[in-house]
């Protein structure tokens, strides 16, 4: 079905546009009391996450209170290493936890690549949303980076300093090889099964790929999702997303994918005047601009979009997730600030 709106489509395919296409990270979540509300009725994030009508639901929405260009399957990053059988849990007010962590010989030759009717909760809620959407703006689907899913997994959690992940660097870093490997299948396969359900676009989420040196980063986090963007259908766009790289970006706009996401330290206008010509951007206010008043956040919205320049291949977005704290008045005040600030006069 041909969608009603598909600016973010051609956006990513570096395209013309009516007016700048905005989504943001994280556009489903805690801020939204109707979120924390139907959390609380569902009983856990992971209720939530596994159950596709109420996925649908989530996903829906900021839709219905916002004019956003794009959805984004509401799930998480490490549904796909609780398939492999290490037991993710969210507990209330902390990070996720994993029964079993993945972080020696042991653990880590045990792993596989998890049977897809693991993650069928997801795929389901792919196809539920799709008909929920009624063919109005694309849906976008994801996965964590084979880097960013093996950091969790070793840690058996989220951490400060990710130590453990660090110092295998160093001493271990054939058994990094193979974590990261195994991942990259399990999240080719993942990505794969979503665009088949009816994913419009494929992201691959490197929240932690920053934490790495230049040449580490090559080898752990870049070449394995190099290896995933391969091996998706090449008719859906991709986009790929890592949190502190500025220092490796002319590696990462040659990963493959169709759009670099961009994290608020990375100079927008500069990475458009390099690359803008290869490849499309998408960032990069500081989430935390939103949480000062409508004012302030339409003169930062227009800051950024101003950098981004009038030249196609763009996607307004923030440079990281939402946080539970944000207005939602001012999630309103971008929006309209992006859409008015961008709109071409017919
Ligand atoms: O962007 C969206 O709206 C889609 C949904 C989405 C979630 N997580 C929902 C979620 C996406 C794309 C993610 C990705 C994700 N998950 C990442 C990569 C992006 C990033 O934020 O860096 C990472 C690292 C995770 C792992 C994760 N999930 C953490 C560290 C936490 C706890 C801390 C936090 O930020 O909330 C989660 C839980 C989580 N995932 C929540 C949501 C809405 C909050 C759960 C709750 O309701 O308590």
């Amino acid at each position: 079905m041909p969608l009603a709106n598909d600016t973010l489509l051609r956006a990513l395919r570096r395209e013309p546009t009516p007016w700048v296409p905005v989504w943001l990270m994280r556009q489903a979540g805690r801020y939204l009391p109707e979120y924390v509300a139907l959390r609380a009725r569902a009983g856990s994030f992971m209720a939530l996450a596994t159950t596709p009508s109420l996925a649908a639901e989530v996903t829906l929405q900021p839709l219905a209170r916002f004019p956003l260009d794009a959805a984004i399957l509401f799930s998480d990053i490490l549904t796909v290493p609780d398939a492999m059988g290490l037991g993710l849990s969210f507990a209330e007010g902390e990070g996720p936890r994993f029964q079993r962590k993945a972080a020696d010989e042991r653990a880590i030759g045990a792993l596989s690549v998890p049977d897809p009717a693991k993650l069928r909760y997801v795929f389901d809620a792919v196809r539920e949303i799709k008909r929920a959407l009624r063919g109005s703006v694309p849906l976008i689907g994801f996965a964590g980076s084979p880097f960013t899913l093996a950091c969790y997994m070793i840690e058996g959690g989220g951490s400060a300093d990710f130590a453990n992940v660090r110092k295998m660097v160093f001493a271990r870093p054939d058994l990094l090889d193979r974590l990261v490997a195994i991942n990259a299948g399990a999240v080719t396969a993942y990505l794969r099964e979503q665009a088949a359900a009816g994913a419009d676009v494929l992201m691959l989420f490197d929240t932690w790929g920053g934490l790495l040196s230049p040449s580490a980063y090559r080898r752990f986090s870049l070449d394995p999702m190099r290896a995933v963007l391969a091996a998706l259908p090449p008719d859906v766009p991709t986009i790929v997303f890592t949190k502190g790289a500025t220092a490796s970006l002319p590696a990462l706009v040659d990963s493959g994918a169709s759009c670099v996401g961009l994290d608020w330290t990375a100079d927008l206008a500069e990475a458009r005047r390099s690359y803008g010509a290869r490849i499309a951007f998408q960032g990069n206010l500081d989430p935390l601009a939103l949480l000062t008043d409508p004012a302030s956040v339409e003169r930062a919205t227009r800051a950024v979009v101003e950098a981004a320049g009038t030249r196609p291949g763009y996607v307004f977005n923030v440079g990281h997730g939402l946080v539970p704290a944000t207005p939602p008045q001012n999630v309103a005040a971008l929006v309209t600030a992006v859409h008015d600030a961008t709109r071409v006069s017919p």
